[in-house]
């Protein structure tokens, strides 16, 4: 499959006034035309940031992209300038964010807005922008969709303002659309609405990148999956790889704590300890304090990645034991 999105040692620090840290480190993946690439790990591992870095929307400061390179259709976002930027923003890539109102702007109608980010990329009459703005509305489930159009998001519940967004970062039908825990806000049947939504928009090739801490939304959504530990991709596999055979202790550990889908009998079993604040990062491996199968070297050196094929590697010394 022909990639779309290649993001290569990418890493991103933050500096505050009690301390500097790398919240992203020498991250790499890739995303193909029309895939749906889910990106999984605990709270504070790094998720957002990577998902914000692709638009350049880390705050500078206190934020840097330290490396790395972000090549969309092969041009590196990294280098592109501000109005290149803007114009990829929402018509190729767009973005639902974790937090609805980083998107909505709270003093305007919700039509006025979804009509203004048309009308930024697309010459159709605003009676035409109004009725696709609507349609959208009516495709993520709003109810009332065109009463909806006239109020201010405010008026709007948690969950709606979070739909209205689902539909301002689809309605420009882009390339990719990196969703961070898009429905997180949402309850099981509007959930499964919009994955039904995403699903058919794949089909006619928009790639998805899906960030997500629930392996049962990996499970129904995802063709491969990206493991992140403490700012680091830990794992990369196919989806029915992952689930069958995942080769990292960290993977082993979410899986065996996720309620879905492996419905059995079994207890689940929470991984024990804590995730790291990225200011207190081990050296070496970063899950060894975590990891029943932790042994010396891991406290000295950074797993190297094994390639255990078609596409599935994972960082972690037990697999390249001699
Ligand atoms: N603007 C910022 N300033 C300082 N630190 C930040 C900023 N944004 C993120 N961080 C830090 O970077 C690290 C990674 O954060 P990130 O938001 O990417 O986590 P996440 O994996 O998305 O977690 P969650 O599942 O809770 O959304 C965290 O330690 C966080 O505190
Ligand atoms: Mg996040």
């Amino acid at each position: 499959m022909e990639p779309l999105l290649q993001v290569k040692g990418l890493s991103v620090s933050f500096t505050t006034d009690e301390a500097a840290f790398r919240a992203v480190d020498d991250v790499s993946f890739q995303v193909s035309v029309g895939e749906i690439v889910g990106l999984v790990g605990e709270s504070g591992c790094g998720k957002s940031v990577t998902a914000l870095s692709v638009l350049r929307l880390i705050p500078s400061p206190p934020g840097k992209i330290e490396s790395g390179q972000i090549l969309f259709k092969g041009e590196d976002l990294l280098k592109v300038d501000v109005s290149r930027m803007q114009n990829l923003r929402g018509k190729e890539i767009s973005m639902i964010f974790q937090e609805p109102m980083s998107a909505l702007s709270p003093l305007h109608r919700i039509g006025n807005q979804l009509v203004e980010a048309i009308s930024l990329h697309r010459a159709l009459s605003k009676k035409e922008a109004w009725n696709l703005a609507e349609s959208y509305l009516k495709k993520v489930s709003l109810p009332d969709a065109g009463q909806k159009m006239f109020a201010y998001p405010y008026q709007l519940s948690g969950g709606m303002q979070q739909r209205v967004m689902i539909a301002m970062a689809l309605l420009l039908e882009p390339d990719l659309v990196i969703a961070d825990e898009p429905t997180t806000a949402l309850d099981v049947t509007v959930q499964a609405q919009i994955f039904e939504l995403l699903q058919k928009m794949r089909k006619e090739h928009t790639a998805v990148f899906l960030i997500t801490h629930d392996m049962g939304v990996i499970w129904e959504m995802c063709d491969r999956v990206i493991v992140m530990y403490a700012a680091r991709v830990v794992e990369e596999a196919r989806r029915d790889t992952l689930f069958q055979s995942p080769a990292h202790p960290y993977t082993q550990g979410l899986l065996a704590s996720s309620p879905k889908p492996v419905r059995n009998k079994t207890r689940l079993k929470a991984i024990p300890g804590q995730v790291p604040s990225p200011i207190h990062y081990l050296p070496g491996c970063r899950f060894r304090d975590r990891c029943a199968h932790a042994h010396g070297r891991c406290e000295r050196e950074i797993p190297e990645w094994v390639d255990l094929g078609d596409g599935h590697r994972a960082a972690c010394f037990l697999l390249s034991r001699g």
